[in-house]
């Protein structure tokens, strides 16, 4: 495999997989190996028509070198106990009144700021806070799924917080006992389309990737994947790819784009037809998302590289290589923008200049997750197996669920035998 960072790197893994041998194919263009040393007005984009996404990019690029040149060629440490602070908050506290623009997404705050606390192996997860999330997660049940709030219409997106969050209480005896199945399953039969899509909200939502994925990340995790869920799911996920090799989010020629390219191939690996996608176009688009100059990941062509891609598309690589397909984002270089540009104060930040939310302190450390292993497949999605590449400080993961690979692995082993 070729080394270094300017790259448009896809290295195919011989291996058998899913009963094709694949070829080994480097695709390195050039070997840099330093960064750091060139002169920050070197790294700026010159055009001779400048534009106001030229100059946003400009400023970014010069935040970023910046930053490195003040960590003088090393990489920061992440400090772990201070973004516990920002995800703790919530579970400790409650919010001030500015936060009510999340009232109606109460599952996401549990998920992403339990699931942050777990990966980073904080003991504030423990039994009690347990059986307070399941307290709080009961409240949010309809007769069918969970809301995002007290008195509100159950959506997929919050049925899928609500799920992940119970797959982070794996010391609560009798937790996943209170997952009502049969419920939920009719909830996601009613989401289903007659075309195979499935609607975030019945009978109005959106019918799009991101449904198809949460719907077919809970009935995995819970072993309710039926055929009628399953159908015509690989048709309508294929039909998302676009000309330039990511995903968008509904068949037919959306732009492509980091969430719905991690939806749609997450997805695609839960129902096992990942190698009916063009993957070598996937892989060139995920390479093409890593910017030289900041290191991090963007969503999409011409947009700022933002610290969530680094789970949205660093994760999309992490299903890939864990599938053989090989990898296609320089793990170092990633993890470098994530530690020396995205360290807050008190947790993750998308940029510099932005402040840390608790979205992006899950995301960001998913991604920082995906820098530390490398990927494996196991027998189904929930055995997907991670090798510490060093001493991470992230515990495993799985890239499809963007849990910690025990809490899934335990959990599907419950439903499996429920
Ligand atoms: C902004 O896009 C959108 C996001 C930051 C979220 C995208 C993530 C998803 C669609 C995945 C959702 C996943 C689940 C599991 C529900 P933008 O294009 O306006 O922002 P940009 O400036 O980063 O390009
Ligand atoms: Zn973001």
């Amino acid at each position: 495999m070729v080394s270094g960072r300017n790259l448009k790197r896809v290295h195919f893994i011989n291996r058998t997989l899913l009963g094709r041998q694949r070829k080994v194919v480097d695709m390195g263009t050039e070997d840099r190996n330093e960064y750091v040393d060139i002169g920050e007005d070197e790294l700026l984009v010159q055009s001779k028509y400048m534009t106001e996404t030229i100059e946003e990019r400009n400023d970014l690029i010069r935040a970023c070198a910046k930053l490195y040149k003040e960590a003088g060629g090393s990489v920061p440490a992440l400090r772990v106990s201070a973004h516990q602070k920002l995800v703790e908050w919530p579970l400790r506290s409650p919010m001030p009144a500015q936060f009510t623009t999340l009232d109606a997404a109460q599952p996401w705050v549990l998920y992403w700021t339990a699931n942050a606390l777990t990966l980073t192996g904080s003991d504030l997860v423990d039994q009690e806070m347990q059986q307070r999330l399941v307290k709080k997660l009961e409240a949010l049940f309809t007769s069918l799924g969970y809301a995002g709030g007290l008195h509100q219409l159950p959506n997929i997106a919050c049925t899928y917080a609500a799920i992940e969050t119970f797959v982070l209480c794996d010391s609560s005896p009798d937790a996943w006992s209170r997952i009502n199945r049969v419920a939920l399953y009719q909830f996601l039969l009613r989401l289903k389309e007659p075309e195979g899509g499935f609607r975030t909200v019945c009978p109005v939502g959106e019918v799009d990737a991101r449904a198809m994925y949460t719907v077919l990340s809970v009935a995995s995790l819970l072993q309710i994947l039926t055929p009628d869920l399953a159908k015509g799911c690989a048709d309508f996920l294929l039909g998302c790819q676009t000309y330039e090799g990511g995903f968008g989010a509904c068949p037919g020629g959306d732009e492509a784009h980091g969430g719905y390219t991690f939806c749609a191939v997450a997805a695609l690996a839960i129902i096992g037809a990942l190698d009916r996608a063009d993957t070598r176009a996937l892989l060139d688009w995920c390479s093409a998302r890593q910017k030289n100059e900041e290191r991090g990941l963007s969503g999409r062509t011409n947009k700022l590289v933002d610290s969530c891609y680094s789970f949205w598309v660093g994760g999309t690589a992490a299903i890939l290589e864990a599938y053989g397909y090989g990898e296609c984002i320089d793990k170092d270089a990633m993890a470098s923008y994530l530690l020396t540009c995205c360290q807050d104060t008190y947790g993750m930040r998308d940029k510099p200049g932005k402040p840390a939310d608790f979205y992006h302190t899950n995301y960001a450390l998913l991604g920082l997750a995906v820098t530390q292993y490398n990927f494996a497949a196991g027998e189904t999605p929930a055995d997907i197996e991670c090798t510490p590449i060093g001493t991470p400080d992230i515990c495993p993961i799985n890239p499809v669920y963007g849990l910690p690979a025990k809490n899934v692995r335990s959990f599907v082993a419950h439903f499996r035998q429920a």
